[in-house]
Parts: structure tokens; sequence; C-alpha cells
């Protein structure tokens, strides 16, 4: 009997559903080629599901989520929603979904593709070689806690966030860091503001105390403003970046650029049991939104990530990732990474052109 798993797929908005069509052709391609099968359940997430039922998450769609094997999401959200409040918009959904299934590990790959080094706005000399992986809290610091608000008091208005952290909140993700770093090249630098916040000083020190049960790994800190300078100027000095959710959006935003373009990139996000959460970092792109030209790599290299983290399947997962190398190496290109000599193709076509290559 052949393995089989259920995919739950969250299309969603903009050219979600465009990437997505991209990706399941290659994961059929590649799930038959390598003797498992996959079960797809499409649910409707962000805009799309607030036009059909009013929010941005129905019940339905987390309940297909939690009992899935592994959830693939394209991306969410549209300007037609931002005369929302903030709960009932698309990217409230997202945090839903992130919080119901406990999914506090954010893992970002950012890894210089030889074929792309002149893509970055970047000098050559500072990227080359550059494979780095940004760990991210991803439910819990400033964008949970409480108390939040905004009030009026003698005619002034004052809003207010509350960035903090549990000891084992920390820890876990500090585990999830150590392990990969083990995993890599053995080096973690933790990213915190301890000079200031004192939420950053009990992270600083759980990630200390947690290097005692991890000699091989080399455990540097950073603070956020210095790594936001060094992953300029020099990003070969990181491997392994352990970081909490708000630095952690900012830094890996940034850690995207060293590779060209945000359509590149992928990522995981994992909880401690349950399904994992696989998506590219960019957003709904409205701007190129059915009009064929998205690029569909981040796409294809999450459902990758998702084949190898989520279902183990890491000879397919390596075939899907070999396939995008192929396609650029040959010179195709969409829009967002188009330089000459390069030969120009919208989202199907390349999408074909990967099929081929796979
Ligand atoms: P965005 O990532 O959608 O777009 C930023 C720029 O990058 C745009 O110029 C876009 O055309 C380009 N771009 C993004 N992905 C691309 C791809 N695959 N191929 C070619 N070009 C690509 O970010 P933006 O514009 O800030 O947000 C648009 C919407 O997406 C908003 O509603 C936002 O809330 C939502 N969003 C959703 C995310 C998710 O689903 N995880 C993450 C970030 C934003
Ligand atoms: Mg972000």
């Amino acid at each position: 009997m052949t393995t089989s798993y259920r995919i739950t797929l969250l299309p969603g908005d903009g050219i979600g559903p465009e990437i997505m069509a991209v990706a399941r052709q290659l994961l059929d391609a590649v799930s038959s080629s390598h003797g498992f099968s996959l079960v797809y359940d499409v649910q409707p997430m962000g805009g799309v599901a607030i036009d059909a039922t009013g929010e941005p998450l129905p019940n339905s769609t987390l309940e297909a989520c939690k009992t899935a094997d592994a959830v693939l999401l394209a991306a969410i959200g549209s300007p037609q929603y931002d005369s929302l409040p903030r709960e009932q918009r698309p990217e409230s959904g997202l945090l839903g979904l992130r919080s119901a299934l406990g999914l506090f590990a954010n893992l970002r790959p950012v890894k210089i593709i030889p074929a792309l080094i002149d893509a970055s706005t970047l000098k050559r000399e500072v990227i080359e070689g550059v494979d780095l992986m940004v760990v991210r809290e991803l439910t819990g610091g400033v964008y949970f806690g409480t108390p939040k608000g905004r009030v009026e008091a003698e005619g002034r208005v004052r809003a207010f966030n509350t960035m903090a952290y549990f000891d084992d909140e920390i820890d876990r993700i500090a585990k999830v860091a150590f392990e990969l770093a083990v995993a890599r090249s053995g080096r973690l630098c933790s990213v915190d503001k301890a000079n200031v916040l004192d939420v950053s000083q009990l992270w600083r020190d759980q990630v200390t105390a947690m290097a005692a049960d991890y000699p091989a790994v080399e455990l540097s800190h950073m603070y956020v403003d210095n790594a936001a300078m060094q992953l300029v100027r020099n990003p070969r000095q990181f491997d392994v970046l352990l970081t909490s959710n708000l630095f952690g959006d900012i830094l890996s935003d940034e850690a995207a650029m060293l590779s060209g373009s945000i359509g590149m990139l992928p990522s995981a996000s994992l909880g401690s049991s349950g399904p994992g959460l696989f998506e590219p970092i960019h957003g709904s792109a409205p701007d190129i939104a059915r009009q064929d030209k998205a690029n569909p790599m981040a796409m294809v290299l999450s459902a990758a990530m998702m084949l190898r983290v989520g279902l183990q399947q890491d000879a397919a997962a390596t075939a899907l990732e070999t396939a995008v190398d192929r396609v650029l190496a040959a010179g195709y290109r969409t829009g967002d990474l188009m330089s000459e000599g390069c030969t120009q193709l919208g989202c199907r076509a390349m999408g074909e052109q990967l099929l081929a290559a796979l």
C-alpha cells in the first residue's frame, strides 16, 4: 500500500490561487514518482473566506487544518478589506490559524542560489555563499501581549501593546534553534535588545542557560539594531539566527532581500505536535494578481519544505528544489527576477518549465 498524506490547501487571495496551482501540479508529479500520494482538501481562508462566510478563518477551515498531515498556504490579503476592523481582516485569520495550531516556531531559510547571484541589490562578494536560517518565535511577544489598546484621557490619545514572554515560551523556541544549529554548522546567534528591554534580558538568560545542554553549539548574542546592520554588512557570519516575534518579522524580511526577490523564499511554521504550516514569506501581491506574472518558486520551495519537514519525504523535497535550480540555471525568470540575457515567463509557463525540469 502506498503511503497517503492529507494536505489542506489554502490558496487564499491575490496571486495565491495562481501560485498554488503550480505547486499542486508539481506535488502531483513528485509524489507519484516517489511512491506516495497526496489527498488535498482545498479550504477558503482570508479574503475569499470573508466573501463566502463573513469570517477570515471559518471554523470548517480551521478544523480541516487541525486534522491534516500538513497545511500549505499561498497568501492572503487584499486592499479591499483595509476598512474592516483589525479582527475581521484577512491577516487576523492567519494570526488566528498560527495561534490555534500552536505554531510557535517560524523557520525561514535564506540560501543564495548561484544562478541568482546578480539578482540581489547587494554586491556579489557580500552575498556569495550565504546560507542562513532565521528562527522566529511566532505566537508570543508584542503581537500577542496584553494589555493592548487605545485610550483617550484628558484630551490626549494613548495607544499601547505589551512585549512579554514566559520563560517556557523562550525555552521551546530556543530548543528548536539549538537543534537546528547542531544539524547545521554549529553556530547560533540569539538576537535581542537586552540592553534596554526586561523581556530581552529574560530571553538572553534563558538562551544562555540552555547552551549548557548543547556544548557543540557556539552561541553568540547580538542586539537587534546591530544584527540589522550586520545582515547587510557581512551576512556570511550567520548560520542560525534566533529571535522573538517582532524582531524576527523585520530581520527575516531584511534577510530575504539578500536573495534578490521575495518571490523566492519559503517558510515553515511548526508547533510541538500536530501539522505544520508551510507558506511563502511574501503576501498576495495584489498589484500583479490575475495577470499571470507571479513567481511561483517561493510557493514551490514551501511545498518542498512541507515534504521534507512535514512529511519526511526528503528525496521528493530535493527533487523540487533541484527543478527550481535547473530552471533558473537555464535562464528562465519571472518578471521580479528578470535580467539581461534571460527568458521572461509568466507564472503558468514557469510552472510548465518546472514540471519539465522535474
Ligand atoms: P507582498 O509580499 O504581497 O508584495 C510586495 C511586493 O513584492 C509587491 O510589489 C509584489 O508584486 C511583489 N511580490 C510578492 N510576491 C511576489 C511573487 N511571488 N512574484 C512576484 N512578485 C511578488 O506584500 P504587500 O504588498 O505588503 O502586501 C499585500 C497583501 O498581502 C496585504 O494585504 C498584506 O496584508 C498581505 N500579506 C500576506 C502575507 C501572508 O499571506 N502570509 C504576508 C505579507 C503580506
Ligand atoms: Mg513580514
